[in-house]
Order: C-alpha cells, then structure tokens, then sequence
C-alpha cells in the first residue's frame, strides 16, 4: 500500500515536471484561444481539479487499454453537437431521445462512466464548480499525454448545457459513408477548416469500430461493384475473413490501425489512407480532393511531426465550438441527469 503509493507519487511528479517542460516548449505553436476561457480557471475554486481527473484517468487506464479512443472521441462527439457542452452524457428521460441513443453513438460511444467517476471525485472536494464538459475536454487532452507524450493546452470555464436530443447528434455527426463534400460541410458547420478535418481525422490512428459499419463497403458498395475500390485487395480480404458476407449485422470489433497494433498515437492512419487500408469510406475519401491529399502525404510522412503539433492545434479549436461561458448553461451535479 505504502509502497504503490510512493510510486504514485513519484510518477506524478515525473509527469507534473514533463507536463511543465512540454508546455514551455510549446509555447511557439499558436493555439486557438477563447476570451472566456483560461486553463487556470478552477485555480482559485479547485485548486486540484486537474489532478483529481489525472488521478481517476490512470486508474482507469491501466483497466482499459483502450480508454484513450474512447475519450478522444467521446469529445468530439460533445463539441459536434451543441458546443463542447457535456450535451453527449445526457440520459434519455421517457419524454427525451437524447444525443446517446442517435445513431452515431448508440452502442459505440464509450468512456462516460469514467466521466463520472471523475465528477463524483470532483463533486466530493469542489461541490458544484468543475462542469461536465470541462471534464471531457481535459481527460482527451490527459489520456493522450499520459499514453502518448502528446501536450496541447485546455483552456477550461465551459459550463454544461441542458438539451440534448437524438435527432441532432443524427444530423450533426458525420456520416462513415460520406463523401469529401459532405465532410467539408459537416466541418464547416462548426466552423472548422478541410485542414481540420484532415488533421482531426487522424484520430483514427487508435480504437476501434465493428463489421456492421464496414459491412457495405466489403459486400454491397453498389449494385455493379460488390467491394470499394479503394479499399487494397489485402486489406478487403482481411476485413472480409472478420466480418462475413453471411453477418451484415455483425458486432465483432476491427481494429481501425490494422497495420500497427490499433493502440499507437502516430500519423499511420495516413498512410493507411494511401495504401487503401483505412476502415471507412469517409477515411479514404480524404485523397478525392487534391489539397487534401498533398497534406495526407505531408502528414504521413514522419510519425509525429508535424502531426502532433497540429493534431494538438485542431483539439483546440474543436474544444472552442460554441461554448457556454458566464452566466450561460449550468454545472451539472449528476453528468447524466439535467
Ligand atoms: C471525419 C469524420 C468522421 C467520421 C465519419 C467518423 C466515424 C467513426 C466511426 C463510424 C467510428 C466507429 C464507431 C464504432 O463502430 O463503434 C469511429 C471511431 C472513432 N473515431 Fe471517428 N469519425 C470521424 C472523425 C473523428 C474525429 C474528428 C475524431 C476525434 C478527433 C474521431 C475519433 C475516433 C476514435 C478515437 C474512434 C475509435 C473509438 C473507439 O475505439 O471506441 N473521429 N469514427
Ligand atoms: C457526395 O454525396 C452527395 C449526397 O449523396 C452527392 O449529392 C454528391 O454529388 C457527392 N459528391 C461527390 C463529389 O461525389
Ligand atoms: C464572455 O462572457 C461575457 C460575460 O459573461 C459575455 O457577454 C460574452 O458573450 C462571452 N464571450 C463569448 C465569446 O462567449
């Protein structure tokens, strides 16, 4: 006991000095920023909010290896709909459909209880001052450094929303078959930039999805073509042998990295794109557009530079879509309940 928690301690503070070192030298790279927003927000209110998070997130880590893609994507999923507003950890009520139960994250979207578990930690030493979607924010960012070495600011001061409904998760979040065009708009509605959605789509880098959202691409692409030609013969035989003709509806988890592992934060997605080894139709449609495609091959080319730093730019910005700030929204006691 006495000794786990020495080595607690220590390995805190080796990650305290690497979290201060990195942040002096990334003090060259121009995050977005937010007039309302400060990453020493809670410093008077909740002096140790960041710990209590950091703290539950290595716990939980060590529990789940794949902890970081969940929480990275349960992030994006907040900011696409309605601001990055913790709207995504609303529960469905008898009268409400609510953003969890649309179809993108139905039975996909993960890491909530971790989430909870962080507010309740928080709730315990700061009643009522660290919103839910600060919490979000700050565990993409800590489970990334903590697995990945990967630092880029979070400015905090969110406060959490009251509405969330099923029906605009449907129409905010971008579809796996879409096309280029569709991507661009679906950035652009939360004012992000195709360099964003390149950039952010490397996320794709880690986690995991399952045969049923591959499933037309491998047997039924269109009435004449049984399987997309983007995808690498290898590739298409790999994905065919996990997910059989005969089970449209399979569950059964492919990793989206299939050529490392799944679990390494690097620009692999990239080149999984070029070699038409990428799992959705979105990921490959990145190399339709030209420009798009000169910065997939410029990302790809080296593991983390320049992709970290811009990947880190990208979060930023995404952690600044419409955010309630002052005396706009609420700090939710329960993240599940309004
Ligand atoms: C560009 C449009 C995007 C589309 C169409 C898309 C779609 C998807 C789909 C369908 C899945 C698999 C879900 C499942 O089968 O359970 C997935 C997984 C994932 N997405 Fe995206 N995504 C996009 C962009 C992003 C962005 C911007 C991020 C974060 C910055 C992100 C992070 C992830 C992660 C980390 C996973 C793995 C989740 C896990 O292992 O639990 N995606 N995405
Ligand atoms: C993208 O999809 C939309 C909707 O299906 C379609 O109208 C459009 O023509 C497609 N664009 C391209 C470039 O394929
Ligand atoms: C910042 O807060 C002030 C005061 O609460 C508010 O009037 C203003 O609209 C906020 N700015 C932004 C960009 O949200």
């Amino acid at each position: 006991m006495e000794k786990a928690s020495a080595l607690w301690s220590s390995w805190l503070v080796v990650t305290m000095i690497l979290t201060i070192f990195l942040a002096t030298n990334a003090q060259a790279t121009n995050y977005p920023t937010h007039p309302n927003l400060t990453e020493d927000f809670y410093l008077r209110t909740c002096p140790q909010a960041r710990i209590i998070v950091f703290n539950v997130l290595v716990r939980q880590l060590a529990l789940n290896k794949n902890l970081p893609a969940q929480l990275i994507r349960l992030f994006f999923h907040d900011c696409f709909v309605r601001g990055c507003d913790s709207s995504i950890l609303i529960e469905s009520t008898p009268g409400n459909v609510a953003e969890l139960d649309g179809f993108p994250n139905r039975n996909s979207v993960k890491g909530l209880d971790v989430i909870a578990l962080a507010k309740e930690k928080l709730e315990e030493s700061c009643p009522g001052i660290v919103s839910c979607a600060d919490i979000i924010a700050l565990a993409a960012r800590d489970i990334l450094q903590l697995s990945r070495g990967l630092y880029f600011p979070v400015p905090l001061g969110r406060r959490d929303g009251s509405v969330s409904l099923a029906s605009e998760a449907n129409a905010n979040l971008p579809s796996p078959f879409a096309n280029y065009t569709q991507l661009v708009t679906s950035f652009a509605n939360q004012g992000l930039s195709e360099e964003d959605l390149v950039v952010l789509s490397g996320a794709h880098t880690i986690g995991v999805s399952h045969c049923g959202v591959v499933y037309r691409r491998l047997w039924n692409f269109s009435p004449t073509i049984q399987t997309d030609p983007a995808l690498s013969p290898a590739y298409a035989a790999k994905l065919k042998a996990l997910c059989p003709i005969d089970q449209p509806q399979s569950q059964t988890e492919i990793e989206l990295d299939s050529s490392m592992g799944g679990n390494f934060f690097d620009s692999n997605y990239y080149d999984n794109v070029l070699n038409g080894e990428a799992a959705f139709i979105s990921d490959s449609a990145l190399i339709t557009n030209p420009s798009a495609a000169a910065l997939v091959r410029t990302l790809g080319r080296f593991p983390t530079v320049p992709f970290f730093e811009k990947f880190g730019v990208a979060m930023v910005k995404m952690g600044l879509i419409n955010v309630k700030t002052g005396s706009d929204g609420v700090i939710r006691k329960v993240c599940s309940k309004i």
